[in-house]
């Protein structure tokens, strides 16, 4: 019998089972052990058929329950048994997702790996929500960025260089941390006014969209009482979901959009 055993580092997208690629599908069928994140979401999982083992490592905000190098261990030890290995991820593994720190450990102990990468959170909820990323005239570039900090330090990011008026900010794991976020942006020149929106579980059945301004988000979402996972945008693209989001009736949406408010 051929050797099977691999690990397949799996971006499952942002939630939409229809945003997942062709490669991933067929691999959630030909898998021996499924080993899954938190943000891999239920309808997803539900497409894995009902003999296949699954392991869950899944991470709470500032909570990580299966250390990460247990997780690199326990990829190691299934495949080393000869098991076909799908290691699912949240939208794209090499995406603040630790799939590259995963795949290192794999090669360094000799193990076969292959990344199948997956629709990242940023483009599939500006989709979702209505907006591009990038849209002549409005933003000739776009930066994807982390919002989170260990505890009681503060985010070193290049505040100067972020806070541009042509550049769309894509804030992953950024709850915790926005006050902080806009405060910075604002103090190094990008007015309180440019258009942000934060979305929560994107591309889901239960998405909800907040549109608001860079000085006011932090505030609005908070106030929405918007559920994890939720992804930031900043910046004028966000201007077009007037004209291209769900509110206005046009533009194709995978999910209908709960707008909490729209500036
Ligand atoms: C550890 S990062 C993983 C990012 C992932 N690898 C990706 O490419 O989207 C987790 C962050 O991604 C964002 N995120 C992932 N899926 C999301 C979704 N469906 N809706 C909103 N935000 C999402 C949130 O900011 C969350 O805190």
């Amino acid at each position: 019998m051929p050797d099977q055993s691999a690990v397949f580092l799996v971006g499952a997208g942002p939630g939409d089972p229809g945003l997942l690629t062709l490669r991933a599908r067929a691999l959630l069928d030909e898998a021996d052990v499924i080993v899954y994140d938190r943000l891999v979401s239920e309808e997803i999982m539900a497409l894995v058929p009902k003999g296949t083992a699954r392991i869950s490592v899944g991470k709470q905000p500032n909570c990580h329950p299966v250390p990460q190098d247990e997780i690199n261990t326990l990829l190691v030890r299934l495949a080393r048994a000869g098991r076909k290995v799908v290691r699912l991820k949240g939208g794209d593994p090499y995406l603040f997702g630790r799939g590259s720190e995963e795949a290192r450990y794999l090669h360094a102990n000799g193990v076969r790996f292959e990344v199948i990468p997956g629709v990242s959170s940023a483009s599939g909820c500006s989709a979702a929500a209505g907006f591009p990323l990038t849209h002549r005239g409005l933003a000739s570039s776009v930066r994807y960025i982390t919002g989170h900090c260990r505890e009681d330090t503060d985010l070193d990011l290049d505040w100067r260089g972020l806070a541009d008026p042509d550049t769309t900010l894509v804030v992953y794991m950024g709850m915790a941390n926005m006050t902080q976020i806009a405060v910075r942006l604002i103090a190094n020149g990008l007015p309180e006014t440019t258009p942000a929106a934060a979305i929560s579980n994107g591309t889901r059945h239960d998405q909800r969209r907040v549109i608001s301004t860079l000085g006011e988000i932090a505030d609005t979402s908070a106030a929405a009482q918007l559920e994890s996972p939720v992804l930031f945008i900043i910046g004028r693209v966000i201007e077009l979901a007037s004209e291209l989001g769900f509110a206005s009736g046009g533009g194709v949406f995978n999910v209908p959009t709960k707008e909490t408010s729209l500036a």
